[in-house]
């Protein structure tokens, strides 16, 4: 069994609009992801039966369970037990890029990647709605990870469907120097909603004939994100960020998924070298990186 490498792309949300929470605790979601250039990268190498273990190196890795409740770990158990792989086990190594607790889908990609490692490690050959049911039990945004482009999420966010556009786009991300986990943006969400009666979640048609269009401009006017009031209240300083971004004359400025990462769209690469030297040089955030969207979701790399 030849040692296998799945990179995973994060994602960014186009859109996420959110409803009200249902008696499980988790909220509908219209959402549109897009998957962008920054990436984690999972090896899995064969080890003794039942025996399971994951080692993180690279961007926050210390921030990283590597006991049972390591997504990656969890993943390739789920695999082995469902498809009764018969002396399954694997020693994992995560390589990360991706910030943890950034809401860019870091802990999701790796599941995926794991997924497909391990897939392809043990000769599995699930059928991709295999997988993509075992992604759906992993997390809201492991079936994105796995698919990855640009997609209409719907459900908790594990429903996906591709969407067929055009072009490619420059963004620039700014990573926060903390975390903010997803679950306490989601509640802060419904205290500032609290008594008032909420939609059904929609993606804004805007957004999709941006994409159908390949048209930027149009793309920063539809971005949308309901979570962003509630990530502002909670981490106030995200503000100014937001601020650097719009004049450096950013298509848009907004907060990624549940934050704190922010989000920036430029006109073109040239711009998005010149949004994150603004952000860079206003010492707002940790760091400014460019990256661009769609990219292809986990996937097979050695
Ligand atoms: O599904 P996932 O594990 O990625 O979700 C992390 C947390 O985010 C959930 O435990 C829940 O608190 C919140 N969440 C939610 N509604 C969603 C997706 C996530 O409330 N649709």
């Amino acid at each position: 069994m030849a040692p296998v490498t799945v990179r995973a792309p994060a994602k960014v949300n186009l859109a996420l609009a959110v409803g009200a929470p249902s008696s499980d605790g988790f909220h509908p979601l219209a959402t549109v992801y897009q998957a962008v250039s920054v990436y984690d990268d999972v090896r899995a190498v064969a080890a003794e039966p039942g025996e399971f273990s994951v080692r993180v190196t690279g961007a926050d890795s210390d921030d990283v369970p590597t006991d049972e409740r390591n997504l990656a770990v969890r993943a390739a158990r789920m695999l082995a037990q469902r498809h009764d792989v018969k002396g399954a086990g694997a020693a994992l190594h995560i390589h990360k890029s991706v910030p943890v607790a950034g809401g860019m889908a870091g802990g999701s990609a790796d599941a995926a990647a794991a997924l497909v490692a391990c897939d392809a490690l043990w000769g599995v050959q699930a059928p991709r709605s295999g997988l993509l049911e075992l992604a759906a039990e992993l997390g809201s945004d492991v079936p994105f990870c796995l698919v990855g482009g640009t997609a209409v999420g719907s459900g908790r966010g594990e429903q996906v469907t591709p969407v067929l556009g055009r072009g490619s786009y420059s963004w620039v991300i700014a990573y926060a120097e903390r975390g903010l986990p997803t679950p306490q943006v989601y509640a802060e969400l419904d205290r500032i909603r609290a008594g008032r009666a909420v939609p059904l979640p929609v993606v804004p048609g805007q957004l999709m004939n941006a994409l159908r269009n390949g048209n930027a401009r149009a793309l920063g006017d539809a971005l949308c994100n309901d979570l962003q009031a509630a990530a502002l209240e909670l981490r106030p300083e995200l503000a100014r960020i937001l601020d650097v971004g719009d004049a450096a004359g950013a298509l848009a400025s907004l907060v990624s998924g549940s934050g704190p990462t922010t989000l920036f769209l430029a006109r073109d690469d040239e711009h998005a070298s010149d949004v994150a030297t603004a952000l860079s040089s206003a010492g707002v955030c940790r760091l400014a990186q460019r990256v661009t969207g769609p990219v292809p979701g986990a996937r097979v790399i050695r």
